[in-house]
């Protein structure tokens, strides 16, 4: 393996129909409830030595155009989402040493669901279970739920925070070893090392113990994608994998080295962590063929700027509908209760550009840094980026899901990457946890 190998996870956005209208996505409009092609996906993702998959999750419809649902349903945008749990087990156990990290919202689940049903994975998984915690973003899926809105964004990592020591004391609740299976006394548990954890907090009660019994990993693996800086220091203190999406490679070094210090502070050892940058490589058999479809991306982007605003209002609690496509974003005045730091990066980028060049040029670009090539110069980039930033790995997303796209990706980059030792070409250990901290 090359001085600096980096990991490779991929994003999975939304366990249902991906890609809906892009070309190569065979049957889906029939196929999509039985997930067979996430199953393929997850093949070649072991076949690829990837760390793990994250099953992104919203728990709501979008509405955030014309205060309507019609693009959003029309579109497919964000809609259907299946359950990302069961999604999950169908690919635990469709694989054997990927880790799987579903995605659930701490104003959805009770803690006590989460580390049950976590929990629960970790074990038909055999030690490959993540969680990826997320506070929300929208008040529709808060409504979903009896609220009329989500707590403020702060206010929510504070309940996070308690959220999380819940879940970690419930897994924490069956010490090594309660299980003793003794054929002969006939006693199955210990009852002296089962405990009840009694959480008494500001948010949340729990007396626990967490009745599903113990997690092969001990504690699960805590994924994290915190971009503000309460979101950060709730990464830096709990998370074993955070997933960011700074812009450009300088600000990519700045959010990991400030996790990393964030965690020194707290008494953490910063290796601790693998901080993963979400990336969309183009990638194809000639440069011209990879620009060709790296294009693509303005040429439809042009064709559907309603779609793509409405698709990033619904990452950001915004409807857009009402501004005029061509009011400089700068006169706009926009926030967010929802992901404070993607508003913010697309209005670093955006400055005094109209709203309507704005929002074609944001989705034209790849996430962090635009990487587009054949396999060798995409290995190249990727190689250079990790070089500067300093570790610890790329989270591989792409807006067209398809087996297509995928093996573009599983058959063509990723045997590069390993033949350059830059990627693992097999895995050592059975456990996500271990595989992270491997390198
Ligand atoms: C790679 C990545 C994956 C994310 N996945 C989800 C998700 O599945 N569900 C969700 O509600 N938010 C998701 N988020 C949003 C984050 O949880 C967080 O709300 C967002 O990064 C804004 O954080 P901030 O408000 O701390 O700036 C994701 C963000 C990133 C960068």
């Amino acid at each position: 393996m090359a001085a600096n190998p980096f990991h490779l996870a991929w994003f999975l956005q939304g366990s249902s129909i991906q890609a809906w209208g892009e070309p190569w996505t065979g049957n889906i409009s029939e196929d999509w409830m039985v997930p067979d092609m996430f199953l393929d996906l997850v093949r070649g993702m072991e076949r690829a030595c990837f760390d793990y998959i994250l099953i992104e999750d919203s728990i709501y419809i979008g509405q955030n155009w014309r205060n309507s649902r019609d693009i959003f349903l029309e579109g497919g945008i964000c809609v259907p989402r299946q359950e990302p749990s069961v999604v999950a087990t169908l690919m635990a156990a469709a694989t054997k040493r990927l880790g799987i990290v579903p995605t659930l919202s701490t104003f959805a689940y009770h803690p006590y669901l989460t580390a049950r049903i976590v929990g629960s994975l970790d074990q038909v998984s055999s030690g490959r279970a993540g969680w990826n915690m997320v506070t929300g973003s929208s008040d529709y899926s808060a409504q979903n739920f009896g609220m009329d809105k989500l707590p403020e964004h702060d206010q929510r990592y504070l309940m996070a925070e308690e959220y999380i020591q819940v879940v970690k004391q419930l897994w924490g609740s069956w010490e090594p070893g309660a299980i003793v299976a003794d054929r002969d006394s006939g006693v199955l548990i210990d009852p002296a090392k089962v405990h009840t954890i009694d959480y008494e907090g500001k948010y949340y009660r729990s007396r626990g113990p967490l009745n599903s019994g113990p997690c092969p990993q001990g504690l699960p693996v805590i994924a994290q994608a915190g971009g503000s800086k309460s979101g950060r220091t709730i990464a830096a203190t709990h998370a074993d994998t955070i997933v960011a999406a700074p812009n450009g490679v300088a600000a990519m070094k700045q959010y990991r080295d400030d996790v990393r210090a964030q965690m020194a502070a707290l008494g953490r050892n910063p290796d601790d962590c693998k901080v993963l940058f979400l990336l969309s490589p183009i990638v194809a058999e000639t440069e011209d063929q990879a620009r060709w479809y790296a294009d693509q991306r303005r040429v439809s982007a042009e064709k559907n700027i309603e779609a793509r605003l409405a698709r990033f209002g619904w990452s950001t609690n915004l409807d857009l509908s009402g501004c005029d496509l061509d009011t400089p974003v700068s006169q706009l005045t926009l926030t967010t209760n929802g992901h404070q730091s993607s508003l913010s990066q697309f209005l670093t980028r955006a400055g005094d550009k109209p709203l309507r060049q704005a929002i074609v040029d944001h989705v034209s670009v790849g996430y962090c840094v635009d990487v587009v090539g054949t396999p060798h110069s995409v290995a190249s980039q990727m190689d250079e980026i990790m070089h500067e930033v300093g570790g610890d790995g790329f989270l591989l997303v792409l807006g067209d899901v398809s087996r297509r796209s995928v093996a573009t990706i599983m058959d063509g980059l990723v045997p590069v990457l390993q033949q350059r030792g830059l990627t693992r070409r097999a895995y050592q250990h059975a456990h996500l946890r271990d595989n992270l901290l491997e390198f």
